[in-house]
């Protein structure tokens, strides 16, 4: 049996993204979790953001942003930039991160974070105690560490955190791949899935629609970090496979380490 609850903004896990904007001048960062993708031809995210929120006018003026993910070892920064005004305070030096200049958008990046997705705003709607910012994915940048040889990202490797009801936890183990109910092969699920599932789950190659893209870097130019700079469809295939940069790793876990213990 369940017990009703009254309604509010309970719900599974959430990305605590730090959602950096303005330009590289006069650049802010904002937690939020409340972020997704809502369409993938074009792709399409969206943050909520109070109007009451410093970051709040510097987005809509600046009309990009860039969505960071956040990893273990950021979280602290995360909460951090989630608890804090810029318009009080530069919190990049406060949370020991660094802005850099994006590749498609004036909003700037944050380097520490292994994956920035660059947003440009489509669409501003205002909800109630939010307005949501509907935006297109114009690129992703991804560090070196997560892509393995063959130019897959592997999310699994970058230690990525989720928030959930409060509290930041880290990501458990892999429970299994797309499509892995009606058939343990990938490309082969047409065979085994009835028709309700195919329309949904099958794009017209036999693969999951879901998993479009390569995973592979596109050829645009202009990435100053050191990382892989993808097209806005290709982020996604991903391969569980890289043990990933451990020099990287410690270096990040330093540089956080004085700033846990306080
Ligand atoms: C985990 C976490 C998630 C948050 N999610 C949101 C959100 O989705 N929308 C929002 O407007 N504020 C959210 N906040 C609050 C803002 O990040 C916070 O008010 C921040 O200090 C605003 O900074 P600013 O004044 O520089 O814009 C969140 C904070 C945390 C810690």
């Amino acid at each position: 049996m369940k017990k009703e609850f009254k309604a509010g903004t309970i719900f599974g896990a959430v990305p605590p993204v730090m959602v950096s904007c303005g330009d590289m001048k006069n650049p802010n960062i904002i937690t939020i979790g409340w972020t997704g993708i809502v369409n993938t031809k074009p792709p399409t995210t969206y943050i909520s953001v109070k109007p009451e929120r410093h970051s709040h006018d510097m987005i809509k003026k600046g009309g990009d942003f860039v969505i960071n993910l956040t990893t273990k070892d950021l979280v602290y920064a995360a909460d951090l930039c989630g608890v804090i005004s810029g318009s009080k305070n530069d919190k990049a030096e406060k949370a020991g991160l660094t802005y850099e200049k994006s590749t498609h958008v004036s909003a700037p990046s944050i380097k520490e974070s292994p994956v920035s997705i660059e947003c440009k705003i489509k669409q501003v709607i205002k909800l109630g105690s939010h307005d949501m910012f509907l935006a297109e994915i114009l690129a992703i940048n991804v560090d070196d560490s997560i892509v393995n040889r063959n130019g897959k990202i592997m999310l699994d490797k970058a230690e990525l955190v989720s928030y959930l009801h409060g509290e930041y936890f880290e990501l458990g183990r892999n429970l299994g791949k797309f499509g892995f109910s009606v058939n343990k092969k990938r490309g082969n699920i047409r065979n085994n899935s009835d028709s309700t599932n195919k329309k949904s789950a099958i794009g017209r190659s036999g693969k999951p629609m879901e998993s479009k893209g390569s995973g592979k870097p596109s050829s645009k130019k202009g990435t100053e970090k050191k990382n892989r700079t993808l097209s806005a469809n290709s982020g996604k295939s991903i391969t569980p496979t890289n043990p990933g940069s451990a020099k990287s790793k410690k270096m990040s876990k330093d540089k956080y380490s004085h700033m846990k213990n306080k």
